[in-house]
Parts: C-alpha cells; structure tokens; sequence
C-alpha cells in the first residue's frame, strides 16, 4: 500500500515538473516572435571617428595617466597616482566595444598585475574615473575608433 502512494506521489511531481518546464519553453518562444532578443544578437557600438577620438583624448585629459609611443599631445601637469598603461598597441587588441566599456566602466576588467603597476588604489578599485557620466556616446565611440588605430610606433607613417 505503501509503495503505491510513493509510486503515485512520484508520477504526480514529475509530471507537474515536466508540464512546467514545457510551458516555460513555449513562452521564450512566444516572446522572441514579438520582443525577444535575436539569438545571436551582440552590443554594437556606432562607428566612430579616430581623428575626432584624438581631440576627445586630448581634451578628456586622458594623456594624463596614459602614453601612447609616436604620439605628442600638449603638456599637462601630472599628479602622483596619474599613472595607466601605454595605448600605442591597441590596434586588434580589442574590439570596440571593449574600449567603450574601459572608459564607462573602468572596474569591469581590471589585469591580475594591476596592483604591482599602481594601477589600482587601496580599495582595490581601478584609478581611471568613469567617464560614463562626462563623455557623449558620440566622443565615446570616436575614442573606441582612435584607439583601434594606434598599431604603435613602428607602423608610423606607413
Ligand atoms: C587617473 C588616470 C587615468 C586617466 C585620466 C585615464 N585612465 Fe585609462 N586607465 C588607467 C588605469 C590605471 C588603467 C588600468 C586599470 C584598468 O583597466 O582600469 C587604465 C586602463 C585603460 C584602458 C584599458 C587598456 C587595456 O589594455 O585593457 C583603456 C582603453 C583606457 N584606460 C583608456 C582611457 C581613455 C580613453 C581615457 C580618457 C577618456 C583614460 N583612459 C583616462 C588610468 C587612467
């Protein structure tokens, strides 16, 4: 008698589980018909200006903490935590959207040696600001297109 009740017990959860889960299913196919997310949709940043990324560089201060080889922007005066890696490399680094993420939210991927390098303060936290605030989408996606094009300083005028 007893057997039976678990026996019944245990056909009862598994089909309520089973209906459940198809359910489920059939509403994530009914939302991608109407507003669902493409599958293979990804974050595309709109194309940017490298020569106006150059400005925003400059004019963003972002030559305070940051070299790049083959390159001369106007003097600035540098405090003692301005310090970030050199840029010229940067070409086929990273895609664009990479870069757009460094500048609006620099903590998102901080390297496992940024400790050694000062990179980060004592909270652990990445010394570049987060321009999410200060920079447009525009000055943003032409920064991301300028870095994109720094191949360093050995493909300078080639
Ligand atoms: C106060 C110093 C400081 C300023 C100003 C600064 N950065 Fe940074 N930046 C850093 C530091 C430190 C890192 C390394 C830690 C990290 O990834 O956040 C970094 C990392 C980056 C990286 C990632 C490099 C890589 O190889 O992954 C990019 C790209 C970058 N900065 C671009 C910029 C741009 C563009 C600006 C100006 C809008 C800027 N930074 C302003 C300090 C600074």
């Amino acid at each position: 008698m007893n057997q039976i009740i678990v026996l019944i017990v245990m056909a009862v959860v598994s089909f309520s589980s089973c209906s459940k889960e198809r359910k489920a299913e059939k509403n994530d196919q009914q939302k991608m018909g109407e507003h669902g997310t493409p599958a293979n949709w990804k974050f595309t940043l709109p194309q940017g200006n490298p020569a106006e990324g150059r400005k925003v560089f400059v004019e963003a201060e972002c030559h305070k903490c940051h070299e790049v080889k083959g390159e001369t922007y106007p003097t600035i005066t540098k405090g003692k935590g301005d310090v970030g890696p050199e840029l010229s490399q940067m070409a086929g680094m990273h895609p664009l959207e990479y870069f757009a993420e460094s500048i609006i939210n620099p903590n998102a991927v901080i390297d496992h040696d940024a400790k050694e390098k000062g990179y980060v303060g004592e909270d652990g936290k990445s010394k570049m600001p987060d321009y999410g605030d200060v920079l447009t989408v525009k000055q943003i996606s032409d920064l991301a297109a300028y870095l994109a094009s720094l191949k360093g300083e050995a493909h300078k005028g080639h």
